[in-house]
């Protein structure tokens, strides 16, 4: 009965205590609070928010039971980084092998998609053979001889966000500015890296779309992070359009090798280098953003990116040949989206995107449905792009899943005008 009690006074107003708070996420972890009153409590949490000392117990109840990775046990400093997610957000899979081949190794927890967004850890399951939840002790012996780790939010390290955020996807509770900040500082407390990086999205494809709201779930990460001994940096930034051409796993996986071999995605690649730039900066103040930038470029160039990638991929199980855009996941039909008139392409609904891309089967409706990796959508014009009538603006790929919809949403997606606008910039504001 504590949580239905719980979710009442929460409700009318009450500050909960820490104890309570920790009582209740560790009881569902362990099974004693059915689904459906865990989700009446997460939903009053979102619309009630939380006090800061209520954030920092929910923060410290998602870890509680789970491991702490020992860091210590890797040469020089160790960099994190997370993003809040978004459409066609490749980031992690490009920025973390590009800063581990840079010399920097990098430790990250990925999740699984939330709502319209994707999750690295379903993008990852596209490449065959890997293993995308390693246990613990794995973790700092993969660090030391590749220089990075990308592993599934362990219910090892944090069991509290791993039972939610599932339960948070399918209950539309993805979309508040506490719940978010614990899920995600809880994971980087867990890993407890010497320099952590959050990417903030605003605009229509964000989790929180107003950019003042996001500025506060800025501050509230940064704060709550600082509470937690974490030396983090963010970046705010756009995601009024899809952030990358690809949205589906594989596509992604695709796009994001392309880019270590040397592509530098117009919008995909400027967030990248930012992101890049201030891991590395985390944990060497010292370095110039110049200094930064060319050893960024230079791994690119040198293709150590890319190779620090396949050799991470085989340390976690996969055949390199995994690897070959041939042999990851593809799906066999194509349907293309013409422009109906001519004209400059003044927005791209990202929500629109990532809801077809989630119906052809790329994200999940329920809890444990499965997922079609080779699914997507593969977009062909950005905003501030002159297209002429029948010029193809998107593809569809799937299998199945429902083809319509999804290809109304993304022909509405696509909003064409008379005079060219600018696409706001990628990187919106740095807080270092
Ligand atoms: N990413 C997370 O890990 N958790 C959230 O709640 C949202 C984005």
């Amino acid at each position: 009965g504590r949580v239905i009690g719980s979710t009442t006074r929460k409700r009318a107003g009450a500050v909960l205590d820490s104890g309570e708070i920790e009582g209740i996420v560790t009881d569902y972890v362990h099974g004693r609070i059915p689904d459906y009153q865990m989700a009446a409590w997460l939903a009053t949490v979102a619309c009630r928010g939380l006090s800061t000392a209520e954030l920092a117990a929910l923060t410290r109840a998602h870890t509680i039971g789970g491991g702490r990775l020992d860091l210590s046990r890797v040469d020089g400093p160790v960099v994190d980084k997370h993003s809040t997610g978004g459409v066609g957000d490749t980031t992690t899979l490009i920025v973390v092998p590009v800063v581990a081949a840079c010399g920097v190794p990098v430790a990250k927890m990925t999740g699984r998609a939330l709502g319209f967004t994707g999750g690295t850890l379903d993008k990852l399951e596209s490449i065959k053979g890997l293993r995308t939840t390693i246990p613990i002790e794995e973790i700092v012996p993969t660090l030391t001889s590749v220089g990075m780790v990308l592993t599934g939010q362990s219910a090892d390290l944090t069991p509290g966000d791993g039972a939610t955020y599932a339960l948070r996807d399918v209950t539309g509770t993805v979309e508040s500015i506490p719940l978010i900040a614990a899920s995600i500082i809880s994971k980087k407390s867990a890993v407890g890296a010497d320099g952590l990086v959050l990417d903030v999205k605003t605009g229509a494809g964000a989790l929180i779309t107003e950019q003042d709201r996001a500025t506060e779930l800025v501050r509230t990460m940064l704060g709550l992070a600082a509470e937690f001994g974490l030396n983090a940096r963010a970046v705010l930034s756009d995601m009024s359009q899809p952030l990358g051409p690809a949205v589906g796993n594989a596509l992604e996986i695709r796009q994001a090798l392309a880019v270590l071999r040397g592509e530098r995605v117009p919008g995909l690649w400027d967030l990248c280098a930012a992101v890049c730039r201030l891991m590395l900066q985390s944990v060497d103040a010292a370095l110039t953003d110049k200094q930064a930038m060319a050893r960024i470029d230079r791994v690119l160039d040198e293709g150590t990116a890319y190779e620090t990638f396949v050799r991470w991929a085989v340390a976690q199980g996969a055949d390199a040949a995994a690897l070959e855009a041939e042999r990851l996941p593809s799906a066999g039909r194509r349907l293309t989206i013409t422009a109906p008139e001519s004209g400059w392409v003044t927005a791209i609904e990202p929500r629109s995107v990532g809801n077809a891309s989630l119906l052809l089967g790329a994200g999940r409706l329920t809890y444990d449905a499965p997922l079609d990796h080779g699914a997507g959508v593969l977009l062909r014009r950005r905003v501030g792009d002159r297209v002429d009538q029948g010029d193809v603006l998107a593809e569809l790929c799937y299998d199945g899943g429902d083809v319509a919809a999804a290809r109304s949403l993304v022909e509405s997606a696509f909003r064409l005008g008379d005079t060219a606008v600018d696409a706001p910039a990628t990187v919106q504001r740095v807080f270092e």
